[in-house]
């Protein structure tokens, strides 16, 4: 059976959502961020990932969708549930929604010291979309592009 659960982010998880984003985010949003993203709505989306048992916070997705295109802009797993899957859990609840949605591909950009998280998408199947080894940039771009049967 599942261990934990994904629903609609709301204002009352605000506080949990920044103690973590404290915690493991090179550049932490700041409370009013995350606020004016869990208030956005307007094809913006936060999704949390709770212990089924103890109800805690174990992380959260943040993206928006542009026509048929969608943009990670957060994700993030509690330091002390890093590592054990929880990550991919909540990317592959995200790319069944991408199908769904008819989206043609899912981007997102990535610091380019956060090695961690680099290997992550690369290991869920994103692609760089710009050359690592010649890009002069902070960020890299990564690209998944879905195929629809
Ligand atoms: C990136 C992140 C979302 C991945 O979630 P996760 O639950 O830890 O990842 P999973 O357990 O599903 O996947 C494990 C894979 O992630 C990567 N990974 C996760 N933790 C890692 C660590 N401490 N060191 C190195 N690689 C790590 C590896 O590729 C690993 O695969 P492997 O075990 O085969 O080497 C999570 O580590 C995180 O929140 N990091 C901090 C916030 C962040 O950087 N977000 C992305 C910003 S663009």
């Amino acid at each position: 059976m599942k261990n934990y659960l994904i629903k609609k982010a709301t204002i009352k998880d605000l506080e949990k959502i920044h103690r973590i984003e404290k915690e493991v985010q090179i550049e932490p949003w700041s409370k009013i961020s995350i606020l004016s993203f869990l208030k956005a709505g307007q094809h913006i989306y936060f999704w949390c990932l709770f212990h089924k048992k103890n109800k805690r916070l174990l992380g959260y997705i943040c993206f928006q969708l542009i026509f048929d295109e969608l943009y990670i802009l957060n994700i993030s797993i509690s330091k002390k549930w890093q590592n054990k899957g929880f990550g991919s859990i909540i990317l592959g609840y995200l790319y069944q929604y991408a199908q769904i949605k008819d989206i043609k591909r899912i981007v997102l950009d990535v610091h380019k010291i956060n090695q961690c998280a680099i290997s992550f998408y690369i290991k869920c199947g994103f692609k760089f979309a710009n050359d690592p080894k010649v890009f002069k940039g902070t960020h890299y771009i990564m690209v998944m592009s879905l195929s629809h049967n």
